[in-house]
């Protein structure tokens, strides 16, 4: 099957909406929220959001970021989320958007990519990641807006 790896575009947005409502399993995805932040991620220095396209049907995308750490000396990669069409898996759709992530990376002057899951270890491993962490996380709630305290 022939695809190709790009940044997404506004105009994915809807498509892009109907992979993220399957990826999501902790919180439910919600319509204008999604929208929102698509348009921010899709233009924001630090994010990076990947479509895989084939047949000009919008079959996997990734997102995910490069922040500063001290710990490696410079910029590391975090993917975020990472999701392909049920119907189209086991074609090197995901490996090719991680390669395309890595790479960004890579450019900029990151030494190193890492994530966090729960349904993907046998994918991870397959494409060179090892076990490194254990991985917590604990759910906030929200305050009221404005009683944040913060600037
Ligand atoms: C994980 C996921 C993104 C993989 O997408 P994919 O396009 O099917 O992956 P690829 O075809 O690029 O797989 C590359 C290799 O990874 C391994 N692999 C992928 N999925 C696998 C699975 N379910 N079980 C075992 N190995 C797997 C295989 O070695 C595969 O190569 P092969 O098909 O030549 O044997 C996809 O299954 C998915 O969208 N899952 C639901 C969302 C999810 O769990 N995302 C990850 C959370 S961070």
């Amino acid at each position: 099957m022939e695809f190709e790896i790009r940044k997404a575009r506004s105009l994915d947005e809807d498509e892009v909406y109907g992979l993220v409502r399957n990826f999501a399993v902790s919180f439910q995805p919600d319509r204008v929220t999604f929208s929102n932040s698509f348009e921010k991620l899709i233009r924001e220095e630090s994010a990076r959001v990947l479509v895989a396209v084939s047949q000009k049907t919008i079959v996997g995308y990734l997102l995910g970021f490069t922040h500063l750490t001290f710990f490696a000396n410079g910029s590391v990669g975090w993917i975020e989320e990472i999701m392909v069409n049920e119907r189209l898996r086991r074609q090197g759709i995901a490996r090719a958007l991680t390669v395309d992530f890595e790479q960004w990376v890579t450019s900029r002057g990151g030494k190193l990519v890492a994530l966090a899951t729960r349904r993907a270890s046998d994918f991870y491993r397959s494409i060179g990641y090892e076990e490194s962490a254990i991985y917590f996380r604990k759910k906030l709630t929200t305050p009221a807006v404005g009683q944040t305290g913060f600037d």
